[in-house]
């Protein structure tokens, strides 16, 4: 989604400013721009498509200045056009750029035309720089003029303006889109993530909820909601620089499918013994695990389906109730909440918004607790959350999500085991899981070893138009997972069905045309799914199975095999998640897609 950037310094910002919209490029966008100020007024170059595109409008004009900000736009008010693209300007006093989405624009946009504001895009952007050129007629100060501006708008937004003639400060402000200031020696900067300042600076200060940020070269004064200046906490960005580097790898999806048997281990760590979860990892207070009764699960596309898995593990380990539901339908209708139930979010950025919005609903349901299951350690679902379980994947970059969902579903499994020592699960059972949680990361590996055979695999798939995936138990998530993956980079169309279902409707598509790709795990289901195989076999269907080797199926006429390692069964719906993550990965390759940054999609969805 949108991406802002904002730099003061005593050097030329330009050059920093475009590279920290290069930095953002992974969360999705169609345009950018970047407005500079210096001695002469306030300059901008704004272009329609890569960053690359503007920083050739710089090569032709350069732009120097020593206070600036910059935008990658993701298009939802009007198409994604140089004319809608940001910073919009007031005349040529202010500029502003603007992440979110402001849900009363047009009621503001008529009284603006009504006093005689003339708008030169069709955003819902527009209507904020020219409110705060209104305010400034009787409140001149631009912090001043921001803050009341602020009260005026409905919806989600941070914002960064600049003003002509003022060099030494520009304004910020957030209401539920992410922003963050990053702290430098003489000069300050904001972003909506930090890894679009890594290169100034790794001291950063998370804003909260309604603050407005005053950004001079010497410093940075914060006011709240209430306009009362704040204190905020500085932290130290503790990742390795090297996160945001694609290494060997000619795709951050690829590095990223690589580096799950370290980030698996990394989740792992201190969080179990040899023997047993370590429930100090839920923080100081883990006494709700003694407490619950209930699970209910709000989160959104893949991290959904994490829950979707973890909905088996629960009820089956721990046998209490668990419910998973999408957050933008949790959001919108009438809970029914029964007494003890824990709320579980799951998000790789934290920034969601529908998930979010559940998570702020949720709190006022009388839910026993909020427990986030996050990647992000400063994001907003984390600081608003009771409890967190980090995930501990570092920075995921490509769009599709992968090292993401592996992790989240390794601090799912802690969890249910957790939940289930307290409901009699015994100690001899909880050492068995334990040791098959430390056997996760080779595990994975080992799947890795097929990525030569499945790199074959999807050449075979370049030219089809429909996929079908299919599971039974957890692996029936883990078939919606693969068609999502699958549809999200190679824009083949993909769905997938619990195969027990197979002959209740879908069965109808399958015909030499329809790639059927079967998860088939090695338990008590095998018979199951091996006669609706059959069902699929006897109408010409293609199929792609994908299963350990004890199950006997292998290559023959009309089943393509893909050999995935032996586990534990609760370890199955992870190590299978990873051949299909390679075989969407190699199809994307063979079309010649955008791996990374699949066309319309963002990373950080922090819009509705
Ligand atoms: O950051 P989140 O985990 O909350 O994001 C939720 C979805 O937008 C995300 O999982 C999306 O479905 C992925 N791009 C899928 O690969």
């Amino acid at each position: 989604m949108c991406g802002i950037v904002g730099a003061i310094a005593r050097r030329n910002v330009s050059k920093i400013l475009i590279e920290g919209l290069s930095r953002l490029e992974y969360r999705g966008y169609d345009s950018s721009g970047v407005a500079i100020n210096n001695e002469e007024g306030v300059y901008s170059h704004r272009a329609v498509g890569k960053v690359q595109a503007l920083k050739d409008k710089f090569e032709v004009q350069p732009l120097d200045g020593k206070m600036g900000i910059a935008h990658t736009r993701w298009a939802t008010h009007g198409k994604p056009t140089e004319a809608n693209a940001h910073p919009h300007f007031s005349g040529d006093d202010l500029a502003l750029v603007h992440n979110g989405i402001i849900e009363n624009h047009e009621p503001l946009r008529r009284e603006l035309k009504d006093k005689g504001y003339e708008f030169k895009s069709e955003t819902d952007t527009e209507v904020i720089v020219h409110l705060i050129h209104d305010a400034m007629k009787t409140q001149p100060d631009l912090l001043k003029a921001v803050q009341v501006t602020l009260t005026k708008l409905h919806g989600a937004f941070a914002i960064g303006v600049v003003q002509k003639d003022d060099n030494d400060r520009f304004i910020a402000a957030r209401k539920g889109s992410p922003l963050v200031v990053g702290v430098g020696i003489e000069e300050n900067f904001v972003a909506s993530d930090q890894l679009a300042l890594l290169h100034v600076t790794d001291q950063f200060i998370f804003l909260e909820e309604g603050d407005v940020v005053e950004v001079s070269r010497d410093g940075v004064s914060i006011y709240d909601a209430k306009g009362d200046l704040q204190e905020r906490p500085i932290s130290v960005f503790n990742h390795n620089i090297d996160a945001t580097d694609k290494g060997e790898f000619r795709h951050y999806m690829m590095k990223e499918i690589y580096e799950q048997p370290k980030v698996i281990s990394a989740c792992l760590e201190g969080r179990i013994s040899e023997s047993k979860v370590l429930t100090s990892c839920f923080g100081a207070d883990s006494a709700f695990l003694k407490e619950v009764e209930n699970v209910h699960i709000v989160a959104c596309g893949t991290s959904y389906h994490a829950g979707m898995v973890a909905k088996y593990w629960i009820e089956d380990l721990a046998g209490i109730p668990c419910s998973v539901e999408v957050a933008s339908e949790y959001r919108y209708r009438k809970v029914a909440v029964p007494k003890k139930t824990l709320f579980l979010t799951l998000s790789q950025s934290g920034e969601t918004a529908d998930t979010l919005a559940a998570l702020r609903m949720a709190k006022e349901l009388g839910y026993l607790t909020t427990l986030a299951i996050c990647n992000v350690p400063s994001s907003t679902l984390v600081r608003e959350s009771a409890l967190t379980l980090l995930t501990n994947a570092g920075p995921e970059i490509g769009v599709a999500s992968t090292k993401a969902f592996t992790t989240q579903l390794t601090a799912l499994l802690i969890t249910s085991v957790a939940i289930a020592v307290e409901n009699g699960l015994s100690a001899e059972k909880e050492k068995a899981l334990v040791q098959a949680l430390r056997s996760l990361p080779a595990h994975v590996n080992d799947a890795l070893l097929q990525d030569a055979h499945i790199k074959e695999v999807a050449d075979r798939f370049a030219n089809k138009h429909n996929a079908l995936f299919l599971g039974r138990g957890t692996m029936y998530p883990i078939a919606l997972e693969g068609s999502l993956k699958l549809k999200e980079i190679s824009y083949i169309h993909a769905e997938a069905y619990p195969a027990g279902e197979l002959k209740h409707g879908p069965l109808a598509l399958v015909d030499e045309d329809m790639p059927i790709i079967a998860l088939v795990p090695h338990n008590d289901m095998l018979d199951k799914l091996k006669s609706n195989l059959q069902e699929v076999a006897a109408r010409g269907g293609e199929l792609y199975v994908f299963a350990d080797k004890d199950t006997d199926l292998n290559n023959e006429e009309n089943i393509i095999f893909t050999e995935v390692p032996k586990v534990d069964s609760i370890l199955e719906p992870i190590v299978h998640t990873i051949p299909l993550q390679l075989l969407s990965y190699h199809v994307a390759v063979v079309k010649g897609t955008d791996v990374d940054q699949p066309r319309n999609l963002a990373k950080s969805v922090t819009v509705e």
